[in-house]
């Protein structure tokens, strides 16, 4: 069954609808045979993996056995300096990590940021709104997510252009990157760019500390025990990488979804106390995370009469578990009133996006300020001439044409 390429990514609803049907637990191997990957696609399979952070592991050498741990070649020193993060690691070192930036993140701390994402908003549309026609995710979803993010870290504003090309190209499915020497010379290029870049960020930091995120991890470092460097280059690209990626997704989404459901974009308009509620709906319905990152079997597990093996690879398909007719009913309709079972595109268990407050104030800013700003907005081009991302992860269209009453 094809599960990538252009076709199915314009639509793999149908798919995962027959893979729930027929082979909830569906396997694929490696062109080389050597290595198992598990599509996971009903709603109960999926939020019980994700809950079991046991027998579900995000570190692959978890999996291991200290003799194959030891035959292992050793990871690039490059490559090593930008994986140790939290959604590679388990249990307590896990905890420890994102206890370092748990704060930052809460909703508490993110409500104060609400009147600086509106005038971020604004000052783009500002300038967009004389033109009468953008694409709405390189010339709004991206620079809105990115100096978020940004001025979350403590990013000059000066670079923010550079981080959107990085975090491009270090979130490219990497086995694309590994079949193509060319690319694994050109990554190994970038992630060096980066760390020369933050090396330079850090060591102004240092000297005069800001009240922004990247100070209080130095601050963590320098303390010995609580972050190694190797964490704290990690953890910044981590939060870079997923701190805009999925929200410039979820932005393009949530627009493209009201301009194609009138009745909601109606509605919306009149009453903004329905955003909130609809937000929650698009990322049930359409979410921008199309499937959890990768998870790894730490021992056998027995799931509808099948064996995974330890090390076996495992990916938990959210967009299909948001389309199991078990959980929701009538799935395939946008119902931003709908109730019963929650959502799982943030994910659950101990990975759920630590971004979560954050990424829904700025789905609400973002919508709020198109609908006061453009209220004649609709799609440029038919909804079938659009083209998605071939990211296996992400779910979200290339371009988003968009034209207006200028
Ligand atoms: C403000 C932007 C965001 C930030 C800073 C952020 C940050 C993070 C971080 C740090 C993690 C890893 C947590 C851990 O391992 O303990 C995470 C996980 C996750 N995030 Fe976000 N996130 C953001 C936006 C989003 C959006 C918009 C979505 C989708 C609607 C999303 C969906 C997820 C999912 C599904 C996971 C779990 C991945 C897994 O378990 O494999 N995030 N996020």
């Amino acid at each position: 069954m094809l599960l990538s390429g252009a076709a199915f990514k314009a639509n793999p609803y149908p798919t995962y609808a027959r893979l729930r049907a027929e082979s909830p637990v569906y396997c694929r191997v490696s062109r080389d045979g050597a290595a198992r990957m598990w599509f996971v696609t009903r709603y109960e399979d999926v939020a019980a993996a994700l809950r079991d952070d046991r027998r579900f592991v995000k570190d692959v050498d978890a999996t291991l056995t200290p003799a194959e741990r030891l035959a292992r070649p050793p990871a690039p020193a490059l490559y090593r300096l930008l994986t140790h993060h939290m959604l590679n690691t388990d249990g307590d070192a896990h905890a420890r990590l994102r206890s370092l930036v748990n704060k930052a993140f809460s909703a508490r701390q993110v409500e104060l940021m609400e009147p600086r994402l509106r005038t971020i908003a604004h000052d783009l549309l500002d300038r967009l709104v004389p033109r009468g026609e953008m694409d709405y995710v390189d010339d709004f979803a991206l620079p809105f997510s990115i100096a978020v993010i940004a001025e979350l870290l403590g990013i000059p504003g000066r670079d923010r252009h550079r981080f959107r090309a990085w975090s491009h190209i270090l979130v490219a499915p990497s086995a694309d990157v590994a079949r193509n020497e060319r690319k694994t010379a050109r990554l190994a290029q970038v992630m060096q760019d980066f760390v020369d870049y933050l090396q330079g960020i850090f060591a102004a930091r240092r000297h005069t500390p800001q009240p922004d995120l990247i100070t209080s991890l130095l601050q963590a470092e320098e303390a010995g025990d609580r972050l190694s460097t190797e964490e704290l280059f990690s953890m910044i690209l981590l939060l870079t990488v997923v701190g805009h990626e999925t929200s410039v997704f979820l932005l393009a989404n949530q627009t493209l979804i009201l301009l194609t459901h009138p009745v909601a974009l109606a509605a919306a308009r009149s009453d903004r106390s329905l955003l909130a509620p609809l937000i929650e709906e698009v990322i049930r319905y359409d979410g921008p995370v199309e499937r959890a990152t990768m998870r790894f079997a730490a021992e056998e597990v027995a799931l509808h009469g099948i064996t995974l093996h330890r090390g076996d690879a495992v990916s938990l398909v959210l967009a299909s578990a948001h389309r199991d007719d078990h959980a929701f009913a009538q799935p395939d309709h946008f119902d931003p009133l709908r109730t019963g079972a929650r959502h799982l595109g943030f994910g659950l268990g101990p990975h759920y996006c630590l971004g979560a407050p954050l990424a829904r104030l700025e789905a609400r800013v973002a919508l709020d300020a198109l609908l006061d700003r453009l209220p004649t907005v609709q799609l440029a081009i038919p909804y079938s001439d659009l083209r998605w991302q071939t990211n296996p992860i992400v779910r979200g269209p290339k371009r988003l044409p968009l034209r207006w009453k200028a």
